[in-house]
């Protein structure tokens, strides 16, 4: 699938290590941005993500910065993005199977990359549960 990759200055370098996975497991990756280490507004990725999955260019998206908190805050404006800011595998593995979330946050400063990578593997192998899950999100959607 096509996945939508954005980070901040935060979290750059778990950003591209990201990247590597996800080609490495076969997925496109579009990446856009940030390219650097040079500061910049969370909230224009984020924004930039979420546009890549209204548009259907991609299915997924991925986003981190220092926390996660404010690329998730950002996110879950979009109307059509379940967000799930993420910080070890149950919730990764749980925020697929029962909220369906297209777009996984994670804080490059609060968890390191071995963990987060797998965090990543987890939450694209994990199928919707549907059901009384579809139920619930119909709810607030
Ligand atoms: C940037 O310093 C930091 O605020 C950002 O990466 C993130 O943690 C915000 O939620």
């Amino acid at each position: 699938m096509n996945i939508a990759l954005g980070c901040d200055h935060g979290a750059y370098g778990l950003k591209e290590e990201a990247k590597l996975l996800l080609a490495e497991l076969g997925h496109d990756v579009t990446d856009v941005g940030c390219h650097s280490l040079e500061s910049v507004n969370y909230p224009d990725y984020a924004n930039a993500v979420c546009d890549k999955i209204t548009d259907g260019t991609s299915q997924r998206g991925i986003l981190i910065c220092g926390t996660g908190i404010g690329m998730s805050m950002a996110a879950n404006r979009h109307k059509n993005i379940r967000a799930a800011l993420c910080h070890e595998l149950f919730t990764a593995e749980m925020s697929r199977e029962h909220n369906d979330a297209n777009v996984l946050c994670m804080g490059a400063r609060v968890i390191g990359p071995g963990l987060a990578l797998q965090m990543v593997r987890i939450w694209l192998a994990t199928e919707f549960g549907a059901g009384r899950h579809q139920t619930r999100i119909e709810m607030f959607s």
